[in-house]
């Protein structure tokens, strides 16, 4: 499908049909997310797919007990780690993109030695506030590769991470992001409004 196309037809979908979900689709939308890009190439994703409806009705629980979030074939947890905006792993990303000419060792240093280029100099909590920026973008991908292969998604970001986090018995290096329900829609809502072009996008001065 084209891009556009596929920018426009999708929407949230909160009903689902009980059809499964073919591996292979899963897949391609996986790699979508694998295509985003982030921060020095830090790639600060994990995804755990899930199709046990038991163990996703646990998770739906600990997402304000959202119908949604247990009602497709698969729900793809999105975690984070901050292990990869380290300096050790930003170093590593970093020096990934030397043998694509996008990065040389002396810009490696640079960047690990400044405040503004390097998240780990300013602590956890903006270290996860970082991992958070990029899961957005990684989930985005999925949801518009999942229009692609004629399936539908509910973004779901109104969660406990923590209680998914025990359901789901993850490392404590890893949390929880949020949630995506992935099947084939079971309704066809209307597009749901957005604000006109002209009062969110100002050319040359804003006014
Ligand atoms: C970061 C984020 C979190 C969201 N969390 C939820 C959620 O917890 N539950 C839900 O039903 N929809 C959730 N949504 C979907 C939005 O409600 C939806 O995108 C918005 O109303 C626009 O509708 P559309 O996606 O159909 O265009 C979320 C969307 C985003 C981007």
């Amino acid at each position: 499908m084209e891009l556009t196309a596929a920018i426009q037809k999708r929407c949230s979908i909160r009903r689902f049909k009980d059809t499964p979900v073919e591996k292979e689709k899963i897949t391609k939308i996986l790699e979508a997310a694998q295509r985003a890009p982030s921060w020095g190439n830090t790639q600060p994703w994990r995804f755990l797919v899930i199709t046990d409806k038991a163990k996703m009705a646990e998770v739906a629980q600990a997402a304000g007990g959202q119908p949604q979030a247990a009602g497709a074939p698969v729900l793809i947890v999105c975690c984070a780690t901050i292990d990869d905006m380290t300096k050790k792993g930003h170093g590593e990303a970093l020096r990934s993109l030397i043998p694509a000419g996008a990065m040389t060792e002396e810009l490696v240093n640079i960047v690990l030695g400044s405040d503004i280029f390097a998240p780990y100099r300013r602590g956890d909590a903006y270290m996860a506030i970082k991992a958070g920026e990029q899961m957005m973008i990684a989930v985005a991908y999925m949801t518009l590769a999942a229009v692609d292969q004629g399936l539908a998604t509910c973004w779901v970001g109104a969660i406990t991470p923590k209680e998914i986090h025990k359901v789901l018995n993850l490392p404590d290096n890893i949390f929880v992001h949020s949630l995506l329900p992935v099947g084939y829609a079971d309704e066809d809502p209307k597009p749901r409004p957005r604000k006109d072009l002209n009062k969110i996008v100002f050319w040359e001065k804003y006014s």
